[in-house]
Protein backbone atom coordinates (compact mmCIF):
# COMPACT_ATOMS: atom_id res chain seq x y z
CA UNK A 1 0.00 0.00 0.00
CA UNK A 2 1.24 3.31 -1.13
CA UNK A 3 -0.36 6.55 0.88
CA UNK A 4 -0.12 10.26 -0.41
CA UNK A 5 -0.49 12.69 2.65
CA UNK A 6 -1.17 16.41 2.12
CA UNK A 7 -2.56 19.03 4.23
CA UNK A 8 -4.64 22.12 2.87
CA UNK A 9 -5.97 25.61 3.68
CA UNK A 10 -5.23 27.57 6.61
CA UNK A 11 -2.90 26.06 9.03
CA UNK A 12 -4.31 24.84 12.70
CA UNK A 13 -2.14 23.88 15.45
CA UNK A 14 -1.39 19.56 15.52
CA UNK A 15 -1.63 19.44 11.65
CA UNK A 16 2.41 18.23 12.58
CA UNK A 17 1.06 15.29 15.18
CA UNK A 18 -1.39 14.05 12.42
CA UNK A 19 1.24 13.67 10.26
CA UNK A 20 3.05 12.02 12.22
CA UNK A 21 -0.09 9.77 13.07
CA UNK A 22 -0.36 8.88 9.69
CA UNK A 23 3.47 8.11 8.90
CA UNK A 24 4.02 5.66 12.08
CA UNK A 25 0.25 3.83 11.88
CA UNK A 26 1.11 2.83 8.05
CA UNK A 27 4.81 2.47 8.51
CA UNK A 28 3.58 -0.25 11.31
CA UNK A 29 0.98 -2.16 8.56
CA UNK A 30 4.54 -2.51 6.25
CA UNK A 31 2.74 0.56 3.92
CA UNK A 32 5.06 3.47 2.51
CA UNK A 33 4.20 7.13 2.86
CA UNK A 34 4.54 10.09 0.79
CA UNK A 35 4.16 13.98 1.55
CA UNK A 36 2.66 16.27 -0.96
CA UNK A 37 3.57 19.35 -0.39
CA UNK A 38 1.49 22.74 -0.33
CA UNK A 39 -1.61 20.66 -0.75
CA UNK A 40 -1.52 19.48 -4.52
CA UNK A 41 0.68 21.71 -5.80
CA UNK A 42 3.64 18.98 -4.98
CA UNK A 43 2.31 17.11 -7.69
CA UNK A 44 3.31 19.49 -10.15
CA UNK A 45 6.84 20.69 -8.29
CA UNK A 46 9.79 18.95 -8.39
CA UNK A 47 10.51 17.08 -5.76
CA UNK A 48 7.00 18.37 -4.35
CA UNK A 49 5.76 14.40 -3.34
CA UNK A 50 8.49 12.71 -1.01
CA UNK A 51 8.11 10.04 1.15
CA UNK A 52 7.97 10.36 4.57
CA UNK A 53 9.41 7.85 7.01
CA UNK A 54 9.05 7.83 11.18
CA UNK A 55 13.02 9.24 11.50
CA UNK A 56 11.63 12.42 8.85
CA UNK A 57 8.93 12.94 11.28
CA UNK A 58 10.81 12.19 14.30
CA UNK A 59 9.94 15.24 17.02
CA UNK A 60 7.25 16.87 14.98
CA UNK A 61 4.28 16.69 17.54
CA UNK A 62 4.75 19.72 19.86
CA UNK A 63 5.63 21.49 16.54
CA UNK A 64 2.68 24.46 15.27
CA UNK A 65 2.47 24.63 11.76
CA UNK A 66 3.05 21.98 8.88
CA UNK A 67 6.00 20.51 7.32
CA UNK A 68 4.18 19.66 4.07
CA UNK A 69 3.17 23.22 3.71
CA UNK A 70 -0.36 24.45 2.61
CA UNK A 71 -2.42 26.70 0.27
CA UNK A 72 -5.62 28.83 0.77
CA UNK A 73 -8.42 27.03 -0.37
CA UNK A 74 -6.66 25.03 -2.79
CA UNK A 75 -5.35 28.38 -5.25
CA UNK A 76 -4.63 25.64 -7.65
CA UNK A 77 -8.11 25.08 -8.89
CA UNK A 78 -9.08 28.67 -8.28
CA UNK A 79 -6.37 30.36 -10.48
CA UNK A 80 -7.81 27.57 -13.53
CA UNK A 81 -10.92 29.80 -14.06
CA UNK A 82 -13.84 29.04 -16.63
CA UNK A 83 -14.15 25.60 -16.22
CA UNK A 84 -10.54 24.47 -16.63
CA UNK A 85 -10.16 23.54 -12.55
CA UNK A 86 -11.77 20.18 -13.99
CA UNK A 87 -8.63 19.58 -15.73
CA UNK A 88 -6.56 20.59 -13.05
CA UNK A 89 -8.34 17.62 -10.97
CA UNK A 90 -8.35 15.18 -14.30
CA UNK A 91 -4.17 15.52 -13.98
CA UNK A 92 -3.67 15.56 -10.20
CA UNK A 93 -5.39 11.93 -10.66
CA UNK A 94 -3.73 10.96 -13.38
CA UNK A 95 -0.17 12.08 -11.83
CA UNK A 96 -1.97 10.26 -8.50
CA UNK A 97 -2.18 6.26 -10.21
CA UNK A 98 1.35 7.49 -12.26
CA UNK A 99 3.22 7.43 -9.07
CA UNK A 100 1.91 4.45 -8.18
CA UNK A 101 -0.81 5.53 -5.10
CA UNK A 102 -3.54 3.49 -3.37
CA UNK A 103 -4.91 5.77 -1.73
CA UNK A 104 -5.09 9.36 -0.18
CA UNK A 105 -5.35 10.67 3.28
CA UNK A 106 -6.07 14.53 2.73
CA UNK A 107 -6.11 16.38 5.86
CA UNK A 108 -8.33 20.10 5.58
CA UNK A 109 -10.93 22.03 6.47
CA UNK A 110 -14.11 22.36 4.67
CA UNK A 111 -12.96 23.69 1.51
CA UNK A 112 -10.40 21.14 1.07
CA UNK A 113 -12.83 18.68 1.86
CA UNK A 114 -14.97 20.20 -1.31
CA UNK A 115 -11.56 19.98 -3.39
CA UNK A 116 -11.20 16.33 -2.04
CA UNK A 117 -14.93 15.64 -3.12
CA UNK A 118 -13.84 16.27 -6.91
CA UNK A 119 -11.10 13.28 -6.34
CA UNK A 120 -13.54 10.86 -5.13
CA UNK A 121 -15.78 11.32 -7.51
CA UNK A 122 -12.87 10.54 -9.90
CA UNK A 123 -12.78 7.12 -8.21
CA UNK A 124 -9.65 8.30 -5.99
CA UNK A 125 -9.53 6.37 -2.71
CA UNK A 126 -9.72 9.10 0.12
CA UNK A 127 -9.87 9.20 3.67
CA UNK A 128 -10.43 13.30 4.71
CA UNK A 129 -9.13 14.47 8.12
CA UNK A 130 -11.35 17.37 9.38
CA UNK A 131 -8.97 20.38 10.62
CA UNK A 132 -9.38 23.64 11.71
CA UNK A 133 -8.70 25.99 14.54
CA UNK A 134 -12.78 27.43 14.03
CA UNK A 135 -14.26 23.99 15.33
CA UNK A 136 -16.93 24.88 12.73
CA UNK A 137 -17.14 21.09 10.63
CA UNK A 138 -20.18 19.38 11.15
CA UNK A 139 -20.49 15.80 12.40
CA UNK A 140 -17.38 15.70 14.36
CA UNK A 141 -17.71 16.81 18.13
CA UNK A 142 -14.35 19.06 18.40
CA UNK A 143 -11.33 19.66 15.65
CA UNK A 144 -7.28 20.03 16.70
CA UNK A 145 -6.35 23.27 16.86
CA UNK A 146 -8.98 24.75 18.68
CA UNK A 147 -8.14 24.06 21.65
CA UNK A 148 -4.86 25.56 21.56
CA UNK A 149 -6.48 28.64 19.77
CA UNK A 150 -8.95 28.96 22.75
CA UNK A 151 -5.87 28.64 25.02
CA UNK A 152 -3.70 31.39 23.48
CA UNK A 153 -6.65 33.53 23.07
CA UNK A 154 -7.44 33.19 26.75
CA UNK A 155 -3.96 33.96 27.83
CA UNK A 156 -4.19 36.97 25.68
CA UNK A 157 -7.39 38.42 27.42
CA UNK A 158 -5.90 37.86 31.17
CA UNK A 159 -2.77 39.88 30.09
CA UNK A 160 -5.08 42.26 28.89
CA UNK A 161 -6.95 42.19 32.25
CA UNK A 162 -4.21 44.02 34.80
CA UNK A 163 -3.76 46.54 32.00
CA UNK A 164 -7.43 47.67 31.51
CA UNK A 165 -7.73 47.95 35.16
CA UNK A 166 -4.70 49.85 35.71
CA UNK A 167 -5.53 52.69 33.20
CA UNK A 168 -9.32 52.45 33.46
CA UNK A 169 -9.78 51.31 29.93
CA UNK A 170 -11.76 48.90 28.15
CA UNK A 171 -10.54 46.33 25.48
CA UNK A 172 -12.57 44.95 22.30
CA UNK A 173 -10.58 42.03 21.43
CA UNK A 174 -11.04 40.46 17.96
CA UNK A 175 -10.73 36.88 17.93
CA UNK A 176 -10.99 34.45 14.74
CA UNK A 177 -13.56 31.74 14.13
CA UNK A 178 -14.86 32.76 10.75
CA UNK A 179 -18.88 32.84 11.13
CA UNK A 180 -19.00 30.90 13.94
CA UNK A 181 -18.21 31.89 17.11
CA UNK A 182 -16.88 28.78 19.21
CA UNK A 183 -13.29 30.41 19.79
CA UNK A 184 -14.72 33.74 21.14
CA UNK A 185 -17.44 31.95 23.42
CA UNK A 186 -15.03 29.76 25.13
CA UNK A 187 -12.11 31.88 25.32
CA UNK A 188 -14.55 35.03 26.45
CA UNK A 189 -15.98 32.63 29.25
CA UNK A 190 -12.50 30.78 30.07
CA UNK A 191 -11.29 34.24 30.83
CA UNK A 192 -14.29 36.09 32.36
CA UNK A 193 -14.74 38.32 29.22
CA UNK A 194 -18.01 40.77 30.35
CA UNK A 195 -19.35 41.22 26.89
CA UNK A 196 -18.93 38.31 23.93
CA UNK A 197 -20.26 38.89 20.67
CA UNK A 198 -20.50 36.09 18.88
CA UNK A 199 -21.82 35.89 14.89
CA UNK A 200 -24.71 33.70 16.06
CA UNK A 201 -26.16 36.37 17.54
CA UNK A 202 -26.76 39.99 16.29
CA UNK A 203 -25.56 42.41 18.70
CA UNK A 204 -27.69 45.81 19.74
CA UNK A 205 -24.64 47.89 20.47
CA UNK A 206 -26.70 50.05 22.80
CA UNK A 207 -27.15 46.62 25.38
CA UNK A 208 -23.04 46.44 25.19
CA UNK A 209 -22.66 50.21 25.86
CA UNK A 210 -25.29 49.86 29.08
CA UNK A 211 -23.37 46.55 30.45
CA UNK A 212 -19.99 48.67 30.17
CA UNK A 213 -21.82 51.34 31.94
CA UNK A 214 -23.02 49.61 34.67
CA UNK A 215 -19.71 48.39 34.96
CA UNK A 216 -17.95 51.26 35.92
CA UNK A 217 -21.47 52.63 37.80
CA UNK A 218 -20.55 49.50 40.13
CA UNK A 219 -16.94 51.13 40.71
CA UNK A 220 -15.23 48.07 37.93
CA UNK A 221 -13.96 50.88 35.57
CA UNK A 222 -12.55 48.82 32.84
CA UNK A 223 -14.12 46.06 30.58
CA UNK A 224 -12.94 43.57 28.19
CA UNK A 225 -15.01 42.61 25.26
CA UNK A 226 -14.72 39.43 23.06
CA UNK A 227 -15.45 40.21 19.42
CA UNK A 228 -15.41 37.38 17.11
CA UNK A 229 -14.55 38.25 13.83
CA UNK A 230 -18.01 37.56 12.38
CA UNK A 231 -19.96 39.42 14.74
CA UNK A 232 -22.50 41.74 13.39
CA UNK A 233 -24.92 44.55 15.02
CA UNK A 234 -28.93 43.92 14.62
CA UNK A 235 -29.88 44.78 10.93
CA UNK A 236 -26.07 44.44 9.83
CA UNK A 237 -23.87 42.94 8.30
CA UNK A 238 -20.14 41.71 9.49
CA UNK A 239 -17.38 43.86 8.97
CA UNK A 240 -15.23 42.62 5.63
CA UNK A 241 -11.48 43.41 4.75
CA UNK A 242 -11.67 43.26 1.35
CA UNK A 243 -14.50 42.91 -1.81
CA UNK A 244 -16.75 39.72 -2.07
CA UNK A 245 -14.86 37.77 -4.83
CA UNK A 246 -16.67 34.69 -6.31
CA UNK A 247 -15.37 31.43 -5.31
CA UNK A 248 -13.23 32.96 -2.75
CA UNK A 249 -14.08 33.25 1.37
CA UNK A 250 -14.24 36.47 2.31
CA UNK A 251 -11.84 38.36 4.68
CA UNK A 252 -13.63 39.01 7.79
CA UNK A 253 -12.26 42.10 9.77
CA UNK A 254 -12.81 45.63 11.66
CA UNK A 255 -15.75 44.71 14.23
CA UNK A 256 -13.55 45.08 17.18
CA UNK A 257 -12.70 48.40 16.09
CA UNK A 258 -16.16 49.53 14.98
CA UNK A 259 -17.72 48.56 18.58
CA UNK A 260 -14.73 49.91 20.53
CA UNK A 261 -15.63 54.00 18.67
CA UNK A 262 -19.35 53.08 19.60
CA UNK A 263 -18.72 52.32 23.23
CA UNK A 264 -16.23 55.03 23.11
CA UNK A 265 -18.75 57.47 21.94
CA UNK A 266 -21.39 56.23 23.88
CA UNK A 267 -20.11 55.95 27.54
CA UNK A 268 -17.25 58.57 27.41
CA UNK A 269 -14.70 56.15 28.23
CA UNK A 270 -11.19 55.08 26.59
CA UNK A 271 -11.86 52.17 24.74
CA UNK A 272 -8.99 50.40 22.62
CA UNK A 273 -9.60 47.80 20.17
CA UNK A 274 -7.12 44.81 19.44
CA UNK A 275 -6.92 42.54 16.72
CA UNK A 276 -5.40 38.85 17.68
CA UNK A 277 -5.15 37.43 14.30
CA UNK A 278 -3.09 34.30 13.23
CA UNK A 279 -1.40 33.98 16.82
CA UNK A 280 -4.18 32.13 17.39
CA UNK A 281 -3.13 29.64 14.31
CA UNK A 282 0.82 29.45 15.54
CA UNK A 283 2.51 27.81 18.60
CA UNK A 284 2.44 24.92 19.71
CA UNK A 285 -0.48 22.91 20.40
CA UNK A 286 -1.70 21.75 23.72
CA UNK A 287 -1.72 18.33 24.79
CA UNK A 288 -4.87 18.04 24.16
CA UNK A 289 -4.61 18.89 20.80
CA UNK A 290 -1.71 17.16 19.87
CA UNK A 291 -3.88 13.62 21.36
CA UNK A 292 -6.96 14.52 19.48
CA UNK A 293 -4.59 14.92 16.24
CA UNK A 294 -3.00 12.26 16.98
CA UNK A 295 -5.96 9.63 16.92
CA UNK A 296 -7.35 11.42 14.19
CA UNK A 297 -4.36 10.17 12.37
CA UNK A 298 -4.22 7.12 13.21
CA UNK A 299 -7.53 6.68 12.69
CA UNK A 300 -7.07 7.63 8.96
CA UNK A 301 -4.92 5.35 8.11
CA UNK A 302 -7.45 2.41 9.87
CA UNK A 303 -9.52 4.18 7.92
CA UNK A 304 -7.55 3.40 4.88
CA UNK A 305 -7.46 -0.77 6.16
CA UNK A 306 -11.36 -0.54 6.58
CA UNK A 307 -11.47 1.31 2.92
CA UNK A 308 -13.89 4.48 4.27
CA UNK A 309 -12.96 6.05 1.39
CA UNK A 310 -14.75 8.95 0.21
CA UNK A 311 -15.32 9.90 4.29
CA UNK A 312 -13.55 11.37 6.79
CA UNK A 313 -13.02 10.49 10.53
CA UNK A 314 -15.21 11.88 13.01
CA UNK A 315 -15.11 12.14 16.43
CA UNK A 316 -18.00 10.80 18.13
CA UNK A 317 -16.86 10.85 21.42
CA UNK A 318 -15.44 8.50 22.79
CA UNK A 319 -14.76 7.11 19.46
CA UNK A 320 -13.25 8.03 16.07
CA UNK A 321 -16.09 6.84 13.20
CA UNK A 322 -16.59 7.36 9.46
CA UNK A 323 -18.86 9.54 7.90
CA UNK A 324 -19.46 10.68 4.24
CA UNK A 325 -17.72 14.12 3.09
CA UNK A 326 -21.11 15.15 1.91
CA UNK A 327 -22.06 15.59 6.07
CA UNK A 328 -19.08 17.75 6.71
CA UNK A 329 -19.43 19.78 3.50
CA UNK A 330 -22.80 20.68 2.96
CA UNK A 331 -23.44 22.18 6.95
CA UNK A 332 -21.62 24.63 9.05
CA UNK A 333 -21.62 23.52 12.98
CA UNK A 334 -22.67 27.78 14.57
CA UNK A 335 -22.77 27.57 18.03
CA UNK A 336 -26.31 26.11 19.01
CA UNK A 337 -28.55 29.19 20.84
CA UNK A 338 -29.46 26.81 23.70
CA UNK A 339 -25.95 25.30 23.92
CA UNK A 340 -24.82 24.70 27.65
CA UNK A 341 -21.67 27.34 26.67
CA UNK A 342 -24.26 30.51 26.36
CA UNK A 343 -26.71 29.64 29.20
CA UNK A 344 -23.90 29.12 31.31
CA UNK A 345 -22.75 32.73 29.97
CA UNK A 346 -25.59 34.17 30.23
CA UNK A 347 -26.08 32.95 33.51
CA UNK A 348 -22.21 34.63 34.56
CA UNK A 349 -23.95 37.90 34.11
CA UNK A 350 -21.76 38.06 30.61
CA UNK A 351 -23.76 40.32 27.60
CA UNK A 352 -24.01 38.88 24.81
CA UNK A 353 -25.36 41.81 22.99
CA UNK A 354 -29.03 40.56 22.98
O1 LIG B 1 -10.40 29.14 9.21
C1 LIG B 1 -9.35 29.49 10.05
C2 LIG B 1 -9.12 30.96 10.03
O2 LIG B 1 -8.03 31.25 10.88
C3 LIG B 1 -10.33 31.81 10.37
O3 LIG B 1 -10.57 31.88 11.74
C4 LIG B 1 -9.94 33.12 9.72
O4 LIG B 1 -11.07 33.88 9.36
C5 LIG B 1 -9.21 32.69 8.50
O5 LIG B 1 -8.74 31.39 8.73
C6 LIG B 1 -8.06 33.58 8.13
O6 LIG B 1 -7.53 33.10 6.96
P1 LIG B 1 -6.24 33.73 6.27
O7 LIG B 1 -5.07 33.18 7.01
O8 LIG B 1 -6.32 33.22 4.90
O9 LIG B 1 -6.35 35.20 6.39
Amino acid sequence: MKIAVNTGGGDAPGLNAVIRAVVHAATARGWEVYGVRQGYNGFFQPGGVHPLTPEMVRGITALGGTILGTVNKGSLFESAEGGRSGDVADQIVRRFYEMGFNAFIAIGGDGSFRIAQRFVERGVPMVCVPKTIDNDVNNTHVTFGFNTAVATAADALDKLHPTAEAHQRVFCVELMGRNCGWIALHAGLAATADVILIPEIAFDIERVAEKVRSRYRAGRNFAICVVAEGARPEGGEPSLLGPRETGREVRLGGMAEKVARAIEERCGVETRSLVLGHLQRGGHPTAEDRVLALRYGAAAVRGVEEGKFGQFVSYQPPSMVYRPLADAITTTKYVPLDSDEIRAARELGICLGD
